[in-house]
C-alpha cells in the first residue's frame, strides 16, 4: 500500500477542540523559546534547554528544512483561543518499508495537566493512520517521566515493554517505556 510522504512538504493544519496543530513559522520563535528554555520541560527529552533564542531559531530552521525535504517532521501546537504556541508534536523518524513511525512531543509547563497533549496526540495518531497510511506508531518515554506514559495510554497506545537503561540522557542511564498504536486497533476504535 502506498504511503503519502509528500504530505510532509506541505504539512496540513489540524484543528481539535482546543488546539491547532500547524507547520512552524519563524515568528513562533518567542513562544517556542519561552518553554524550550525551561530545564524542567527539557528534563526528559533528548535536547538541552535552549540558552538563547538563537538556538530556538536554528531549531525552527531545521524544521523548515525538513518540510522542504518532505522529511518526517513536527507541528507546533497553538491554542485556538489566543493563537499562542505552547508546544510541539511530530514524527521523529518514519520507516517506509515497515510503514511505522515514532511520535514525540513537548509542552509549555504552564499548560500541563489539562489534557492538552492527549488531545494533540490523538489527532496526530489519526493523521498518521489516515493521511500517512502508517501501520504502527510508536512513542517512548523515560520511565521516571510517568505523565508522558499517561498521555500515551489515554490516547489509546498500548504499553509494550520497559527497556532497561536504553538511553544515556543528561548524565545518567535511563530506563525507557515503549508504547505503540496499531492501525487495526485504531480502525476498531473508530468503526
Ligand atoms: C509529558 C507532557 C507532554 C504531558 O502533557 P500534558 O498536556 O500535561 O498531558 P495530559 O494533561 O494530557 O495528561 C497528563 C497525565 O499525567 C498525569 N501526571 C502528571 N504528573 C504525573 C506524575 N508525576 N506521575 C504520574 N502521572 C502524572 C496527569 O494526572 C494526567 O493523567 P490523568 O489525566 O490520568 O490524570 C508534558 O508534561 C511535557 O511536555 N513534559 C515535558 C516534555 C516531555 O517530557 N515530553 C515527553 C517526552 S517522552
Amino acid at each position: 500500500m502506498q504511503m503519502y510522504l509528500d504530505i510532509f512538504s506541505s504539512l496540513p493544519t489540524i484543528r481539535t477542540e482546543r488546539l491547532t496543530l500547524r507547520p512552524v513559522r519563524m515568528s513562533d520563535a518567542e513562544d517556542l523559546y519561552e518553554y524550550s528554555s525551561d530545564p524542567l520541560v527539557a528534563r526528559h527529552v533528548l535536547w538541552d534547554a535552549h540558552s538563547s533564542i538563537h538556538q530556538t531559531r536554528s531549531y525552527i530552521r531545521y524544521l523548515l528544512r525538513q518540510y522542504r525535504n518532505a522529511a518526517p517532521s513536527t507541528f507546533v501546537i497553538a491554542l485556538n483561543d489566543t493563537g499562542k504556541v505552547i508546544g510541539t508534536i511530530g514524527f521523529m523518524w518514519l520507516q517506509q518499508d515497515n510503514r511505522s513511525a515514532e511520535v514525540g512531543y513537548s509542552l509549555n509547563r504552564a499548560y500541563w495537566n489539562q489534557g492538552l497533549m492527549t488531545e494533540a496526540l490523538r489527532a496526530v495518531l489519526e493523521f498518521g493512520f489516515t493521511k500517512l497510511n502508517l501501520n504502527r506508531i510508536e512513542a517512548q518515554h523515560e520511565s521516571d517521566n510517568p505523565a508522558s506514559g499517561r498521555v500515551m495510554a489515554k490516547a489509546g497506545m498500548r504499553h509494550e515493554g520497559l527497556l532497561r537503561q536504553r538511553l544515556y540522557n543528561k548524565g545518567r542511564f535511563t530506563d525507557v517505556d515503549l508504547y505503540a498504536a496499531l492501525r487495526q486497533d485504531f480502525k476498531a476504535r473508530t468503526r
